[in-house]
């Protein structure tokens, strides 16, 4: 097999965001390998399976390290009830690869106070939704770079995300935290303020006034993502991540009571939507129509691959 460039990815953490990331990568012919200290769940299977069985697992973090090893770093933080952001397993993950000739990406969510601390190239954010997520990293919606003194060279899928994105960022570190944090508190509260709008209007007690709800609402936000009445918001990063925003800087003294609100609002839907089980869930995703479905994948990752090679030649 003819890889689209001479970079090995080693992606660090195998969870929902480390497939992601490796699937992909792997799709636009990157020779891809992962490291994972526990036994991961295949999370995009159904429709990947032929995908997986291309990209190798290692049996230690630098076993492929050389100066064209690019490690994407895809560790979870941890969040406590209290809001408390415990770092602990991505320092873990980082500190396995101190010493590493190759460059080091962290893709993590970690708070703006705790990067200082932290050891790394490039810190990338990620902002894909589940539902989405390969074709989603293939193309993201945004595409975010801190660094500080960095003299690593940028990975050559630098430039295929950049020339996706509709927007790119460059900064420090922190102000690339400060962007992942200001999308999903943004996300959050969008929820839970026409959840609460939607409410006050009628509860929805069956499907006429659910639908008289939803002509006023859709009406104003034309359906947008985070704009539809409906369930409280929920999943792997926008509880943890509003939480663990207000903890850290209500410790700094700083006054968080409109997002606290966003909380204190997004509980109380909980409780309607156990009430009223007609309250419709939603899933945003960010895909453009050219990168949704298999052929229009395949024309994606051809026009990618053309592009990676230029760069090489
Ligand atoms: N899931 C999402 O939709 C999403 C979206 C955007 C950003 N994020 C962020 O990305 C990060 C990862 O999220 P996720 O949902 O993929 O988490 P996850 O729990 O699904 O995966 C993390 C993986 O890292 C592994 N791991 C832990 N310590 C390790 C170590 N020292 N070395 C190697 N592997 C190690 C775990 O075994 C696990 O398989 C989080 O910070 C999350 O907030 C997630």
């Amino acid at each position: 097999m003819s890889f689209s460039s001479k970079e090995t990815i080693v992606v660090v953490g195998y969870g929902w965001v480390g497939q992601a990331n490796a699937l992909a990568l792997s799709h636009i012919n990157y020779r891809v390998c992962y490291y994972d200290v526990g036994d991961p769940k295949m999370h995009y299977a159904d429709q990947y399976q032929n995908s997986y069985d291309t990209i190798t697992p290692l049996s230690s973090p630098l076993e492929k390290d050389d100066p064209d090893t690019c490690y994407l770093v895809c560790v979870g933080d941890r969040v406590s009830p209290e809001g408390e952001q415990d770092i602990e397993a991505i320092k873990k993950a980082l500190e396995s690869l101190h010493g590493a000739k190759g460059t080091v990406i962290l893709r993590s969510t970690v708070l703006p106070a705790s990067l200082a601390s932290l050891r790394f190239d490039y810190y990338v954010p990620e902002f894909l939704h589940e539902k989405k997520a390969v074709e989603e990293c293939m193309a993201p919606q945004y595409f975010i770079v801190g660094s500080r003194n960095t003299t690593r060279e940028q990975p050559s899928f630098f430039n295929v995300w950049q020339e996706r994105a509709t927007k790119t960022f460059y900064g420090t570190p922190e102000e690339a935290s400060y962007l992942k944090y200001l999308s999903n508190t943004w996300n959050a509260l969008r929820i839970a303020f026409v959840n609460e709008f939607g409410n006050a209007m009628a509860l929805p007690t069956d499907q006429e006034h659910l639908a008289n709800i939803e002509k006023v609402i859709n009406f104003f936000f034309e359906k947008k993502s985070y704009l539809r009445y409906g369930k409280s918001f929920g999943g792997h990063c926008l509880p943890k991540d509003v939480s663990a925003f207000c903890a850290s800087h209500e410790r700094e003294g700083k006054d968080m009571s409109l997002l606290r609100g966003v909380w204190k609002a997004n509980d109380a839907q909980l409780i309607i939507e156990k009430k009223y089980p007609i309250l419709p869930e939603w899933f945003s995703e960010w895909v453009r129509p050219e990168i949704s479905g298999r052929s229009a994948l395949h024309a994606l990752k051809n026009s990618v691959m053309r592009k990676v090679k230029k760069l090489y030649l």
